[in-house]
């Protein structure tokens, strides 16, 4: 198969589809790989790298587009990017159609396979594309929010963790998932007051057994949040409904029983965000104020670490890759349900029940195609 990585277009994006060792186990088993040139640069990889291990480099972004049987990215394509993805061409990239309405349509009109990144699933329900990223994001969320709580940046001037005789602040976490326990594991080794709240109760105890004793856990439902907020200096944004928008859990009312200085951090703006007036920011702006309450909302919070970010997706998605450019997207999908539960939308017409049900189009089941 003829693969082709283009090079990340969207503001501030730096990391890359594949490394040259993703390339090279490709070539290795006889695909063909066009790199857009520079494309790696961002995650610390050279074009020689690339030539190195066997990838064709593309002058241009449509030169790297018209070249692949198979489009490999990282974000979902954008604008500039909807006119040349084309018909019968397979995407496999994150593409958060839920979210985005002009996406959606644009990926129905190009009549591609749109194979996303965040919906592929194992039999245990884990997103296996996804952890890796909101493993770097989780992490990213309690650095992040530790610097705008800082009083220049706008915040409480409160310092995470205290010092001996003034208590630590207190982060609370919606959501315990992969985000949530990895942003409560680096609040916690800062020395912060932890609450990781969740609605699945089982997930709950996992957690209360395996986090430090500065962790504690609490039902999310929205009277006990409303108490939480009155008291919390960092608030981590984390839910997630597979493939649909994030339910807003902290509505626009709420934050006038918020302090001054108090820092959001939405991680799940990505999927519309789970805090109401929250809205997409990206790394050069990242922050906004309202209500002297601070949010900070990148959608593409990975992006400012492209080095460890390009390897951690990378690791998660080359045998997924192989498996693809090896058998051909149906037969891949037809014999694999983790990857069949990656396709959202096939040849215009949309497989994916959310994103269907999302803007209320039609949905046909993915049978019809795997057949
Ligand atoms: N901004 C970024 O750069 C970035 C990067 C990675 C991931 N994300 C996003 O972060 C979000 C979380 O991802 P994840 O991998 O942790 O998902 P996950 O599925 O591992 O965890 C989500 C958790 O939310 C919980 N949840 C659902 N409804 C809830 C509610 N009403 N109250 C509290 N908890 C609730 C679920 O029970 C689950 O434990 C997703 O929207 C993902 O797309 C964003």
């Amino acid at each position: 198969m003829i693969i082709s990585v283009p090079k990340e277009i969207k503001n501030n994006e730096n990391r890359v589809a594949l490394t040259p060792a993703g390339v090279k186990e490709l070539v290795k088993r006889g695909h063909e790989v066009h790199v857009q040139q520079t494309a790696g640069e961002g995650s610390g990889f050279s074009d020689d790298l690339y030539v190195q291990a066997g990838a064709i480099m593309e002058p241009t972004i449509e030169a790297a587009y018209a070249a692949g049987e198979m489009i490999m990215k990282v974000k979902e394509p954008i604008e500039p990017e909807y006119g040349l993805i084309k018909e019968d061409q397979l995407v496999f990239t994150y593409f958060h159609f839920a979210s985005s309405e002009p996406l959606t349509n644009a990926m129905i009109n190009s009549k591609s396979v749109c194979l996303a990144y965040e919906t592929v699933e194992k039999a245990d329900r884990s997103l296996p594309l996804l952890i890796p990223m909101s493993e770097v994001a989780g992490r990213m969320s309690i650095q992040e929010g530790a610097k705008y709580l800082e009083k220049p940046l706008r915040g409480r001037g409160i310092l995470l963790g205290g010092v001996p005789g003034v208590r630590p602040a207190k982060v609370l976490i919606l959501g315990g998932g992969i985000v949530g326990t990895n942003a409560a594991k680096m609040a916690a080794g800062l020395g912060a007051d932890v609450t990781i709240m969740d609605v699945n109760l089982g997930r709950l105890r996992y957690l209360d057994d395996i986090m430090a004793a500065n962790v504690n856990t609490m039902m999310s439902n929205e009277y006990n949040i409303r108490e939480m907020i009155q008291t919390h200096d960092l608030i981590v944004g984390a839910v997630l409904i597979p493939g649909a928008k994030a339910p807003k859990l902290v509505t626009r009312d709420m934050l006038k029983d918020m302090r001054e200085g108090t820092v959001l951090v939405d991680v799940a703006v990505d999927q519309g965000g789970c805090i109401e007036t929250c809205e997409p920011t990206t790394h050069e702006n990242p922050t906004f104020v309202i209500d002297d309450v601070v949010h900070y909302c990148v959608a593409n919070m990975p992006g400012a670490v492209p080095y460890t970010s390009t390897l951690a997706l990378t690791n998660a998605t080359l045998p997924y890759a192989i498996e693809l450019a090896n058998k051909g997207w149906k037969k891949a999908c037809a014999g694999n349900k983790e990857l069949e539960l990656g396709l959202n939308i096939i040849k215009g017409e949309v497989v994916y029940k959310h994103v269907a049900e999302a803007f209320d189009l039609p949905y046909t089941p993915v049978d019809k195609f795997l057949k």
